[in-house]
Formats: C-alpha cells, sequence, structure tokens
C-alpha cells in the first residue's frame, strides 16, 4: 500500500514546477484565499506552501483540508497545482526499506511496563506521568536521545503514545510509525490515506493491542499495534467536511471519541452556504468499529434560514463541534465533552459549553454552557464577511478536554480552559453549576487557552496561548502582512483547584528570532515536581510546579540528524502536548500554519546518569 503511495506520487509529480496550468489553477483556485490572508484567518500564506511538499498538498486537496475547495478540479488538475506549488524536489521515499529496521523481535508488551496511552494520561485527562523516574532533581541532566524526520511533513501535530517499548506517532502525509522507544528505530509504517489529525490511543483488546487515531478525512482508524495491519476503518459521520481531531479514549471494549470540521474554513467560499455541520460525540466496537450510539451535540439538523444581513442564503443551527478527547467519569456512569463555537445563525445552548453523556447510550444528562450566542466562522475575519453570521463570533471554542478531579472533603470539580483566556472549575454532582472562575489571558480566535491544561491533583498547571498578529509593511504602506507580534501571548500558570486563586506565574520569556511569538499554544504535561510546556517560538522548558521556575530549556527551532535519515528541523510546538514514560520524553515539534515555524520531528529524551550533579 505505501509503495503503491509512493510510485504513483513519483510518477505523477516528477513533472513541471514551472507548469502554467498549474500556474493558473492557482489563480483560479486559490490565490483569493492564499496570496494574501487576512491578518487573523488560519490560512497559511502561498509562501509556506511553497515549503511544503507536492505529496502533502496534492493529499490536502484529495482527502485533507482542502478537498472541498478543489472539489471542482480534476485529478490531474490537482497534481499540477500542488506540483507548481510544492517543492519540486519531489522524491517519496519507498518506505518499506527503512534506513533503521529495527533487529526482528516480537511485541510482547508488559502490562505493567511505564505508557502514556492517550491524550490525558488515563481517563480524567490529568495529563500527568505519575510513575516517570524523571524529578525536577535530574530533569537539568535532560539531553537529546534521538531524533525521527517525518518525510513530507512541516507540521507535527499527532500526540504520540508509548507502550511496551515501543512509540507510536501519526504524521501529516497520512502514515503512523511505530519505533523503539529507546532507539528510535523502525517497526513498522502504515500509510492511512488522509493526514493523522488526532493523538494515538493504545488499548489492550481481547489479547491483542490495538492502536486507534483520527484523521483529516473524518475516519477513525484502527491497527494492530504489533505490525501495524489495519483491521477496521469507521467514519460514523456522514458530512463531507467532518474530521477527527479528538483522540479517542477506550473503555471496557468501547471506543469514545468527538467530531469536529473543516466547514468553519469552507465558509471563506463566497459560494458555500453556511453551514450544515454539526458536532457529535459517538462510541464503537473497539473489536470491529461497529456504532453502538451517536450523539449530536445540536439536537436539530441544519435547514436553511433566513438571509443574512450581508444578504446570503444561510443554513443553520450548525458547529459545536468536539475537538478535545472525551473525559470517562465511570464511577457515575457518564463522560465529558467540550464543545466549540456555532458556525452559523441560529445559535444554540450547546456551543462553548460541556457537556454531560450516559457512557452506556450516549443520552445527554446535562449542558452548561460558558459563553452563549457565539456564531462565528473564518469568513468573518474575511474584509467581506460572506457567510459571516449576524452575531459575528467571538470564536471562544473550549478547545481542551475538561479536567475531572476529586477535591480534599470529597467534593469534584470539572477544569475548563477556554479559548477566551477563561479558567472555569464547574461542579459535575450538580449539572455543571459554576464553582469558580479565573481570568488567565486576554482570548482570541486562535486562543486563550488552546490545547490544555494539566494537573497533579494538587495545582492546576495553565499555558497561555494568546497569541496575537501586528501588521508589518515590507511591501508599501498599501500592502500590509501580517506578522507575529513578539510582544504578546505566552505564560505558564498555577491555580488552586478549590477555589481558582492564582499561586504562581511565570511570563513567557521574550521569543527569538524575530518576527515569533511567545505563545504557548500546545498541551502541558505534568510530573511529580515539573510541569513541561512547548512555545510557537519552538522552544520546549520544564517549570517547578512549586513556584514555576524554569529548570531546564531546549530550543527545538534548529536542524537535526534523525536516525532515520530523513533531513528534520523543529520549530513551533502546537496542539498535541510532550509525553512521559519511564525515564524518557517524547515530543513533536513543528507547526506551519499561520506563521508557526515549519517543523517535521520527533525528539526523545533521557537525563544522562553519567553527568555529574552540578
Ligand atoms: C476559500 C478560501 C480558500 C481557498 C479558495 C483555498 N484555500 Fe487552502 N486553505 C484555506 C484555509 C482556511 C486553510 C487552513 C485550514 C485549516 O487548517 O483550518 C487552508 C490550508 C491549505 C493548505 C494546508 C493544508 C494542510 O494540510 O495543512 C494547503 C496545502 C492549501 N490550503 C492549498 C490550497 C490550494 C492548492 C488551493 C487551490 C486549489 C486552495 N488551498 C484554496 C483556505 C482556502
Amino acid at each position: 500500500m505505501i509503495r503503491a503511495l509512493a510510485v504513483l506520487l513519483l510518477h505523477s509529480l516528477a513533472f513541471a514546477a514551472e507548469d502554467p496550468l498549474g500556474a493558473g489553477l492557482y489563480r483560479k483556485h486559490c490565490a483569493s484565499c492564499h496570496d494574501a490572508p487576512s491578518l487573523e484567518s488560519r490560512i497559511p500564506a502561498k509562501s509556506t506552501l511553497q515549503a511544503m511538499r507536492a505529496a502533502a498538498i496534492l493529499q490536502s486537496l484529495e482527502t485533507g483540508v482542502m478537498r472541498q475547495q478543489a472539489a471542482a478540479l480534476s485529478r490531474t488538475e490537482k497534481r499540477s497545482v500542488a506540483a507548481f506549488l510544492g517543492t519540486s524536489s519531489v522524491s517519496v521515499a519507498d518506505r518499506s526499506r527503512f534506513a533503521n529496521p529495527c533487529p526482528p523481535s516480537s511485541f510482547q508488551p508488559d502490562q505493567a511496563a511505564p505508557s502514556w496511552t492517550n491524550w490525558g494520561a488515563g481517563l480524567n485527562n490529568w495529563r500527568h506521568q505519575s510513575t516517570s523516574i524523571l524529578t525536577a532533581s535530574n530533569i537539568p541532566r535532560l539531553r537529546l536521545k534521538w531524533a525521527f524526520g517525518f518525510p513530507d511533513a512541516t507540521t507535527v501535530r499527532s500526540q504520540p503514545a508509548v507502550f511496551g517499548g515501543r512509540i507510536f506517532i501519526g504524521s501529516q502525509d497520512g502514515t503512523i510509525y511505530s519505533l523503539d522507544a529507546s532507539t528510535g528505530c523502525q517497526h513498522w509504517a502504515t500509510t492511512v490515506a488522509a493526514q493523522v489529525r488526532s493523538g494515538i490511543t493504545i488499548a489492550a483488546l481481547d489479547g491483542r493491542v490495538i492502536l486507534l487515531a483520527g484523521d483529516t478525512g473524518g475516519f477513525l482508524h484502527a491497527l494492530d499495534a504489533a505490525t501495524g495491519t489495519p483491521l477496521w476503518k469507521a467514519r460514523p459521520e456522514l458530512h463531507p467536511a467532518a474530521m477527527i481531531s479528538s483522540t479517542p479514549v477506550v473503555h471496557n471494549g468501547r471506543v469514545f471519541f468527538g467530531i469536529s470540521s473543516y466547514e468553519e474554513a469552507s465558509a471563506l467560499s463566497p459560494g458555500h452556504i453556511c453551514c450544515s455541520f454539526r458536532g457529535s460525540v459517538v462510541a464503537l466496537d473497539a473489536a470491529t468499529g461497529k456504532l453502538i450510539w451517536k450523539t449530536f451535540t445540536i439536537v436539530e439538523p441544519a435547514k436553511p434560514g433566513p438571509l443574512s444581513k450581508r444578504g446570503k442564503p444561510t443554513m443553520g443551527p450548525s458547529g459545536a463541534g468536539v475537538w478535545s478527547a472525551p473525559t470517562l467519569d465511570p464511577a457515575h456512569g457518564l463522560l465529558y465533552v467540550t464543545t466549540g463555537d456555532n458556525y452559523s445563525d441560529p445559535p444554540t445552548p450547546t456551543s462553548d459549553a460541556v457537556i454531560a453523556l450516559a457512557i452506556s447510550d450516549g443520552q445527554i444528562h446535562w449542558t452548561k454552557q460558558l459563553l452563549a450566542g457565539d456564531a462565528f466562522n473564518s469568513s468573518c475575519t474575511h474584509p467581506e464577511k460572506y457567510n459571516c453570521p449576524d452575531t459575528d463570533g467571538p470564536d471562544f471554542d473550549l478547545g481542551a478536554s475538561a479536567i475531572l478531579l476529586q477535591l480534599p472533603g470529597g467534593s469534584r470539580t470539572l477544569i475548563l480552559a477556554q479559548k477566551s483566556g477563561m479558567l472555569h472549575a464547574v461542579d459535575p454532582d450538580r449539572k455543571g453549576e459554576i464553582q469558580w472562575q479565573s481570568r488567565v489571558g486576554k482570548g482570541g480566535v486562535l486562543g486563550g487557552i488552546q490545547w490544555g491544561p494539566a494537573t497533579d491533583g494538587t495545582r492546576i498547571y495553565v499555558a497561555l496561548s494568546d497569541i496575537a498578529f501586528t501588521r508589518a509593511y515590507p511591501n508599501g504602506p498599501e500592502r500590509p502582512i501580517r506578522t507575529l507580534d513578539d510582544k504578546s501571548g505566552g505564560g505558564l500558570f498555577a491555580f488552586n483547584p478549590r477555589n481558582g486563586e492564582r499561586l504562581w506565574q511565570t511570563p513567557a520569556p521574550p521569543c527569538s528570532p524575530k518576527p515569533c511569538s511567545p505563545a504557548q499554544s500546545a498541551a502541558i504535561t505534568s510530573l511529580a515536581g515539573v510541569v513541561f510546556s512547548g512555545s510557537v517560538d519552538g522552544r520546549l522548558r520544564a517549570y517547578s510546579s512549586i513556584d514555576g521556575k524554569i529548570i531546564w530549556e531546549y530550543n527545538t527551532a534548529r536542524e537535526f540528524t534523525t536516525v532515520n535519515k530523513v533531513p528534520a528541523q523543529g520549530g513551533s510546538m502546537d496542539v498535541g502536548g510532550p509525553v512521559i514514560a519511564g525515564g524518557m520524553l517524547f515530543a513533536g515539534a513543528g507547526y506551519g500554519q499561520w506563521g508557526g515555524i515549519a517543523g517535521n520531528v520527533l525528539l526523545a529524551f533521557e537525563v544522562n546518569q553519567e553527568e555529574v550533579q552540578p
């Protein structure tokens, strides 16, 4: 399967970076959005596309994010525009011949061995590793052990999982890899068609170990974790723009995850009638992929609505996608998901909310909305605002998973982080009644608090994105371009889970090299005494959880020699956070969206035992 793809791409993309057909197609179908992206939009600039491999662009047009924008193009036209834009050095490696194969060995995972197997390192999404030998005193001796380069990638957003001495990670070109955790040698690689979008989940099931991953095409894939052989795939949502960024959770033989979509971006096209997607939560049989239940976050399907103020036809209600991993509460038979904004009017009571559903049948028990009336889509950032709903934002999704926590004295709390920059604590035993709220940052379309906090049970740790843009005028006063604001965003904060009191805060160190952003958008990770947080300028830092002091820092934004001989560099750290198992820490680096630093590397760190304690 992998070889067939490689041959196809080599064959089809070898021609014509100068191809006038490709240039014309770009002008006609892509330039309106990609030539001059508006200040706040998510659209990558043409120069970013030109740094991508043609194969990756083609994948985006065929099965990925841009499949709707490219729907009018034939296959040959898609190839032409991809070849015109992308780097001409398209040589997709034949991955059946790895540069770094592992010596043959059988996969006999020891359940008790160090692991990190889903988004939040457990069912309650603490993002806390309780059994590592890493500590605040040996972290200063943390050193890079090996680096692995992803071919055809400019962004590393899928969080890895570690199990049985192996690490599993998904890539932007749709390939999932299994590597040896201690050496980075390669056990297997399987391409699953579209970009891998969710983090990886590993679960033991009926004597075998399975791997689960969601993609940009709306599919959930199950693979045999020992061999990489595909077991089943499912697309439980029919909407064409559906995708799965929610990392699945496995419990009692069932897989739970949420569904979100790209329709918020499709709304940028003036011809798109916005919008018809609605978020949902699903439970599948882990052995077969068969649907057990599915619950929409919006009760009624979208129907044609009144013309907007701008005279455009509309559809609604829509949106309330589920971007993050569900949080399971088996003791109470519930699972909690957080939702995003509505894409069109009318707004619903379930957007920007936390929803409690029965684990058994998906029935909604209660909903707590954190912001009412938030309908927004990407066209609201366009000067013409073609499809922008009359309510027009502010786009304050909950993109982070809820954290479930038992408090001293027996009460419980659900911690919710929002793109508004607010941290909320609600009572899961009183239908989400608010316990406290604390402001962390200003908030914005790209967060606020973006991918999520962590807790060790004593304190809540929160990284602030608050990424911002300013205008620069290299082409004269008439043609401003968007550039990252190096003064805005970032910082790590600790809160008391009982009352929301801020215990300490550590501002982001100044970013470099400029233009850059100090924002901390990626999910963070906790360990006894230590918190890890990656930044948009490519720094990975360890903070003391007692007082927030920075005790270790590593700049990933540089080139690496990789164990698999693929040229690689680090860059912005976003979405998935560092993963810790045993004495090792793993982190992906590179995020070539909205001004971030592109990169394609997985880094593995270990404490150097030989170094003398300073
Ligand atoms: C209506 C506006 C619009 C048009 C037209 C458009 N794009 Fe995009 N493009 C976007 C947006 C928005 C994103 C960011 C999507 C996201 O990540 O949410 C994007 C992202 C991309 C990406 C990065 C995808 C990834 O996988 O990270 C590529 C490549 C791309 N576009 C290529 C194209 C090409 C080629 C065309 C023309 C055939 C095109 N686009 C037409 C709006 C547009």
